[in-house]
Order: C-alpha cells, then sequence, then structure tokens
C-alpha cells in the first residue's frame, strides 16, 4: 500500500465518527512500511527452501543440529547471537570481520567470544557454509 493512498484515505475518515481510530491505524500502518522499507534496503532475502542444492539442503540440517538453538537463520533478529540472515553478503559481521569462508570456519571451528566451537568434519562443514552463503 502507498502513503498517499493511505493519506487520501485519512483525509476521507477525518470527518466521520472513527476519527481517533482511523489515525491510530494510519500510524500503524505508515510505521509497518517503513519497518517493512528499511528491510529491504538492507538486506537481500535468504533463498527459499525450494530452490536449495543437495548441499545447501544437507547444510540446513548441520545449522539446525548445531547452530539454530542460538541464532536465527532467515532474520538479523537476534537469539543467543546475531540472527545469520546474509550473513556472507554483508561487508562486516558484527565482529567487524569480513565473512570470508576462511573466517566462517574459523568461527564454527573454534568459536567466538562467548560462542562455543562446534566439531564438524569437511563434509559437514561445506555443507554448513554452502548453506550460510544461501541466507
Ligand atoms: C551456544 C550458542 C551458539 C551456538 C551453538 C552457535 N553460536 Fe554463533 N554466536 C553465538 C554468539 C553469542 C555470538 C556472538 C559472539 C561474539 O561475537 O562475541 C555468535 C556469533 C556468530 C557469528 C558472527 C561472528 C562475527 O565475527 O561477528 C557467526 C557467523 C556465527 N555465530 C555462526 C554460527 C554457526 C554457523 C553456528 C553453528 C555451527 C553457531 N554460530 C553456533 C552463539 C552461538
Amino acid at each position: 500500500m502507498c502513503i498517499q493512498k493511505l493519506l487520501k484515505y485519512h483525509q476521507a475518515q477525518m470527518h466521520n465518527r472513527f476519527r481517533k481510530a482511523s489515525l491510530y491505524a494510519i500510524t500503524c500502518e505508515v510505521a509497518t512500511l517503513s519497518l517493512g522499507m528499511a528491510g529491504c534496503r538492507s538486506l537481500p532475502p535468504s533463498k527459499p527452501e525450494a530452490l536449495w542444492t543437495m548441499e545447501e539442503g544437507r547444510g540446513a540440517q548441520v545449522f539446525h543440529q548445531a547452530c539454530a538453538k542460538c541464532h536465527y537463520p532467515t532474520t538479523t533478529r537476534g537469539l543467543h547471537g546475531p540472527g545469520l540472515q546474509a550473513i556472507t553478503k554483508v561487508k562486516a559481521m558484527p565482529s567487524g570481520a569480513p565473512p570470508t569462508d576462511e573466517r566462517l570456519t574459523q568461527t564454527i571451528l573454534h568459536g567466538h567470544g562467548t560462542m562455543p566451537g562446534t566439531q564438524l568434519d569437511d563434509q559437514r562443514l561445506n555443507d554448513l557454509l554452502a548453506y550460510l552463503h544461501s541466507l
């Protein structure tokens, strides 16, 4: 819905007795709209599950076993650690380090700050990295 339409709707409503309610509604709409736009501007969406490769699908399983209790994958909202949406597409991760495979591997295997390391064989690590690239 575009802002102009909302404003016209609002003007029309001004004259009736639901004035207060409509003012409240438009405030909510505009707030939602600007939040939505902020979300679009900052990060590309994660790849939908239907388009995952085999590797990404296996990586998602590794993620659910080893990471999901602390990280949301497809939003930047924090859980115990930061949300990981678009983690390989950003210039810098929350720590400021670039999201290279080397750096991600180090974080995953050895942990970072209060994040514990996870033991993974090469196959599972590669699958997990492929999945992280799809976020
Ligand atoms: C017990 C909770 C926990 C688990 C399990 C966990 N993390 Fe974390 N993770 C954290 C916390 C807390 C941070 C923030 C720590 C910091 O940077 O000081 C973090 C940070 C990160 C970061 C950002 C690092 C940076 O440089 O900013 C990445 C990427 C990450 N985790 C990926 C993963 C992946 C992938 C897994 C699964 C293998 C995983 N984490 C498992 C808690 C966890």
